[in-house]
């Protein structure tokens, strides 16, 4: 499932996407992978802290067991972001990401 945010301009009424936030399941297992954009103009102004808890609550609604990403060891925005949701950071050198998990159950 995902999240789209959208901005009407003011004077021409012109609609833009600017975040997208997407929960997909991984199978068989009951977890989703976690995956959040927000457009360049839009970021810090807190719309990723709030795409991702709208997520993880859509997730618990949905009862699944835990959510996952992938992040490359230079985002450092997000791996903040991921922390403050409670998420567990592992630095995998042999995949040269890093993985977060958060156990919902
Ligand atoms: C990561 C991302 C989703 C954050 O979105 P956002 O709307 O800017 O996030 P928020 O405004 O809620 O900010 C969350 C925190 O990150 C900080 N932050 C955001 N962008 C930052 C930047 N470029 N440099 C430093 N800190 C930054 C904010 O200041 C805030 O911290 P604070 O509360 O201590 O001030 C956005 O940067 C993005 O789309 N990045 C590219 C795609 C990506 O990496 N997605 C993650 C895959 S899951």
């Amino acid at each position: 499932m995902a999240l789209v945010a959208e901005h009407t301009d003011p004077n021409s009424s012109a609609r833009e996407i600017l975040a997208v936030g997407r929960l997909s399941k991984l199978l068989p297992e009951n977890a989703a992978e976690i995956a959040i954009l927000v457009s360049d103009r839009f970021q810090r102004l807190g719309i990723g802290t709030e795409l991702m808890r709208r997520l993880v609550e859509i997730a618990r609604h949905e009862k699944l067991r835990r959510i996952k990403a992938e992040i490359l060891p230079e985002n450092t925005v997000t791996q903040k972001l991921l922390a403050r949701f409670g998420f567990k950071l592992t630095h995998s050198i042999q995949d040269g990401v890093v993985k977060g998990e958060l156990a919902l159950t």
